[in-house]
């Protein structure tokens, strides 16, 4: 009776150990600000890579060709970035210019009207930002406000030229009519964990 007993115990000992030993690796604790850390370093990646492109067109070959680099580079870099990161990245906005891949979906869309509401409380564009954990993916999304240089391409007045390159490639084009400062678009990062 008394070795039957000892047998039971030394069992549920060895039990508990593992059980909780599953919860030890399964269960890791999200970090945060980690994961934020890594899609701030994303997001100046890809800032990084299509702005000195930009510019670079814009000076040498002119505002077409300047689109032109736009159109062809801006989803270039998300893909590969996307594949490189293990993230998926891309660029959104509630008055899309690229109707195909800067639609936003719902959250994303709710994330772009609050970014919108907290410039109007006073937040300054460039450090709005919001990270939140949904269904197993962090989701992170960067706002991106108008520079004096985006307004050649998004603002009020734009050049004849402008409009014709823009009307060419872009004939349901949303993205025009910003003013200085105000957000233009979000970054959009996702990772599932
Ligand atoms: C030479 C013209 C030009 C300039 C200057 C320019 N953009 Fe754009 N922008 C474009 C084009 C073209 C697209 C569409 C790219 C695509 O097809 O993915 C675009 C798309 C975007 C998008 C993605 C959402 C959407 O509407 O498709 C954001 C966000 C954006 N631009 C922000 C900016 C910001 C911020 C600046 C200034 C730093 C800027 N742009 C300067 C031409 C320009």
């Amino acid at each position: 009776m008394y070795y039957h007993r000892k047998n039971t115990l030394v069992l549920s000992i060895i039990s508990s150990v593992l059980f909780l030993y599953s919860f030890s690796s399964y269960a890791q604790p999200i970090d945060i600000s980690a994961l934020k850390a890594e899609a701030i370093t994303i997001v100046k990646q890809f800032g990084g890579t299509l702005k000195p492109q930009l510019k670079k067109a814009l000076t040498e070959g002119g505002v077409k060709q300047a689109i032109e680099v736009c159109s062809v580079q801006a989803p270039e870099i998300a893909k590969d970035l996307s594949i490189s990161t293990n993230w998926q990245v891309k660029r959104v906005s509630l008055k899309a210019r690229n109707n195909h891949s800067a639609t936003p979906n719902a959250w994303e869309r709710s994330v772009l009207e609050e970014f919108n509401r907290r410039q109007l409380q006073g937040e300054k564009a460039k450090t709005i930002s919001k990270a939140e954990v949904i269904k197993n993916e962090f989701r992170f999304m960067k706002a991106q406000g108008t520079a004096p240089l985006c307004l050649t391409c998004h603002g009020n007045e734009l050049s004849v030229e402008t409009k014709a390159a823009l009307n060419e490639y872009y004939p349901k084009d949303q993205a025009t009519g910003y003013s200085l400062g105000q957000i233009r678009g979000a970054f959009s990062l996702t990772k599932k964990l």
